[in-house]
């Protein structure tokens, strides 16, 4: 395959302790690729440093050949790299259509007539928030809202998506629905990068999987050609007796920012907080300020 996306050798490191120690992987378009590993084996930091919102100490990470390590987050997702984090992060008090809308606005296409043509399509193919539309995001259900985090990425037009653990806390026929769209958006041309602890259904989707453990990869191949041994890994990992890190500030994750396409939540938030104001709020005055900009 020629790889879209190549990782090597990757090494990420939190205040001194090293969560990725040793992850390398590559997906090409029309490729899934399922991360698996126990919890803290360093998927989610694997995709943050591949989308620029942590810093790399060593390694690379290639995209079409181009390095991409030490661009900023914003330059990623204009490289067209979408990522959906865990936990979603979709604008609660925002309608279906206006977060839509900001995943235009990370990825710099605010409102121009392709940006809504861009919304238009995710509409078109997702029912669901067609429907729902001018409903707010946070009166949805999780797998509703997993569908709009999805979409939000989609309408970025990414070559490659990554997707952290999205099935987490939903109902296995929402779930196993989430995995047939993803394998439609890979056959459809994309390249696909999916952290999954739905090991089972994952390798039946991906065409390749790496297992991490304390931060490395310890199997990697087509699904066919992993061990049960490699299998097992991925659930329990050599981790599961406790954090791998305990040095590691207790907290730190909710420290994390967390990137819409660029758009970082934890920085609005912040600025939000700092104005006495809701995120939504001011989520809302930017797409605003976006379409005017656009003149449309
Ligand atoms: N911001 C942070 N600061 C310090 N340590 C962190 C931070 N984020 C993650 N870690 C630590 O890095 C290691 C890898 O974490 P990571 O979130 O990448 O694991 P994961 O494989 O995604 O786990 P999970 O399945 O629980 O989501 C863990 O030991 C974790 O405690
Ligand atoms: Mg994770």
């Amino acid at each position: 395959m020629t790889a879209l996306l190549e990782v090597i050798g990757l090494q990420v490191a939190y205040g001194g302790v090293l969560a990725v120690r040793d992850v390398s992987l590559a997906v090409a378009p029309g490729q899934v690729t399922a991360v698996l590993g126990a919890n803290g084996a360093g998927k989610t930091t694997t995709l943050l440093a591949v989308s620029g919102l942590v810093r790399a100490r060593a390694g690379q990470v290639l995209l079409d050949g181009q390095p991409l390590l030490g661009r900023s987050a914003e330059r990623i997702a204009r490289l067209g790299i979408a990522h959906v984090p865990a936990g979603r992060g979709v604008f609660p008090g925002l309608t279906v259509a206006d977060n839509l809308r900001m995943g235009l606005y990370g990825a710099g296409r605010d409102g121009s007539a392709d940006g809504r043509a861009a919304v238009e399509e995710v509409l078109e193919s997702f029912p669901v928030l067609r429907e729902r539309r001018d409903q707010a995001a946070g009166t949805m259900s999780g797998g509703q809202q997993q569908q709009l985090a999805i979409g939000r990425a989609l309408v970025q037009r990414p070559r490659l998506l990554l997707l952290d653990e999205m099935s987490m806390g939903l109902s296995p026929t929402v779930v196993a629905d989430l995995f047939v769209l993803v394998r439609r958006l890979a056959d459809e041309g994309m390249a696909v990068v999916m952290v999954e602890q739905f090991v089972g259904q994952a390798l039946k989707v991906a065409d390749e999987a790496v297992v991490l453990e304390q931060g490395s990869v310890v199997a990697a191949g087509p699904p066919a050609s992993l061990s049960a041994e490699d299998i097992g890994a991925a659930y329990l990992g050599g981790t599961a007796a406790g954090p791998a890190l305990p040095g590691a500030p207790r907290d730190a994750r909710q420290r994390l920012p967390v990137s819409l396409a660029g758009v970082d939540v934890r920085r609005l938030e912040r600025l939000a907080a700092r104005q006495g104001r809701s995120p939504d709020e001011l989520a809302q005055e930017l797409l605003e300020q976006a379409i005017a900009r656009s003149g449309s």
